[in-house]
């Protein structure tokens, strides 16, 4: 058997390997407090599930979706833009339901990229970005994120020739793992850039509606001339704490959007119709979930960030995500501090290079563990010495 030489590139996905090493652990009887993956623990909201199960009941849902989903989701997903960020899309072209944000993110590479392309990408960065551009062929070209750029991309000192040479770029604010915001003014830079280089723009955007302290994200889409050269990706995972049920979408640049649909009708079938009923539910019906799920992440950022800074980790507050991005102390690289957290106190977390080489000297926690772990986890933390 000879599988295809692009499989080579392609490093072991974080998250499984990750895993692979708490459930060794688990299996060897200790007891781990996972601060890896982002999944919210708190459950979908229960009008959602009812939706869901009503619609399953109902055997024309039995049958196969279409791609571009159903047209009541699509018009709800369009009125969603419009009532939070005053964004008017056409549902009938300039949206599209994916299966979770993941799998468009992942199969919008196959649309730009051939072999020898080059792809801009934040490092840190979420990883499908880079492993999208590498299946297709591409060469991921970094952007670094930097702590006193506030990690925010500085396009000025991308070489012209790169810049001139790449089709796509991708961003992702409220961002993940860093946890930082971008406002408009960097939305627009960025749409300078894009237009100056004849880039199409890819905003990842999973994070608008996990926000504190009164602060709400604004979309890409907001951004004058975002809609000639972009898209946005948002997904209900976050949302309405959905990730398991596998419900996404992107909005914006029509071509894009119908590019994103050919490859799409060529390689899936689209979001089983009950999970769409759900997420119209989620969409149109009342939006409290997002102001009771963000009280109780808040609560737990400050609970964690304030012991963080205690045991001497320097860590940000972030306003936006549940990942707190923190600074592993001098003398240790990110793996090496999330391999001594795990021996020594049987605390996992992310360590930054798992997104990028950017990611060296940071370790990121999620938030999305229940408040009794937590806590047990902070205490295990607020006991740490550095071992001379
Ligand atoms: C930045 C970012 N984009 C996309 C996703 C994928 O979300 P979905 O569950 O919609 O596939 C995640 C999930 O963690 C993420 O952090």
């Amino acid at each position: 058997m000879e599988l295809a030489r692009r499989l080579s590139k392609l490093p072991p996905y974080l998250f499984v390997e990750i895993n692979r090493k708490i459930a060794e652990l688990r299996a060897q009887g200790k007891d781990v407090v996972n601060f890896g993956v982002g999944d919210p623990d708190l459950p979908t909201p229960s009008r959602i599930i009812e939706r869901i199960c009503q619609a399953a009941r109902d055997p024309a849902n039995h049958r196969y979706p279409e791609t571009y989903g159903l047209p009541e989701l699509r018009a709800a997903i369009a009125e969603w833009y419009e009532r939070r960020f005053g964004v008017e899309l056409d549902p009938a072209k300039e949206v599209l339901p994916l299966i979770g944000s993941k799998e468009g993110i992942g199969h919008m590479a196959l649309c730009f990229i051939d072999p020898g392309d080059v792809a801009l990408i934040p490092d840190p960065g979420y990883p499908p970005y880079s492993l999208g551009t590498i299946v297709a062929g591409g060469q991921p070209y970094s952007m670094p994120l930097r702590e006193e750029n506030d990690f925010l991309p500085d396009f000025e000192v991308i070489p012209d020739d790169v810049a001139d040479k790449a089709k796509l770029m991708w961003l992702n604010y409220p961002n993940n793992p860093t946890g930082a915001i971008a406002d408009l003014d960097f939305f627009d830079k960025a749409v300078h850039f894009a237009q100056q280089h004849g880039l199409a723009i890819c905003h990842d955007a999973p994070y608008t509606e996990v926000a504190f302290d009164g602060y709400r994200p604004p979309s890409f889409m907001q951004v004058p001339g975002a809609r000639r050269i972009g898209v946005e990706f948002h997904s209900l995972s976050k949302t309405c704490h959905m990730t398991g049920w596998r419900m996404g979408m992107v909005v914006g640049n029509r071509d894009m959007v119908n590019v994103l649909f050919r490859v799409k009708s060529n390689l899936d079938s689209g979001v089983p119709q009950a999970i769409q009923y759900g997420a119209v539910e989620g969409l149109r019906g009342s939006q409290e979930h997002i102001a009771e799920h963000n009280a109780i992440f808040q609560r737990r950022r400050d609970r964690l960030v304030r012991v963080l800074n205690e045991i001497g980790l320097k860590a940000r507050i972030p306003k936006a995500t549940f990942y707190v991005w923190a600074e592993v102390p001098e003398g240790y690289t990110s793996i090496g501090f999330a391999k001594t957290l795990l021996d020594e106190l049987g605390i996992a977390v992310t360590p930054g290079t798992g997104y990028g080489k950017g990611g060296e000297g940071y370790i990121r926690f999620s938030l999305t563990i229940s408040d009794g772990r937590l806590e047990e986890g902070v205490n295990r933390l607020s006991s740490w010495r550095r071992r001379t």
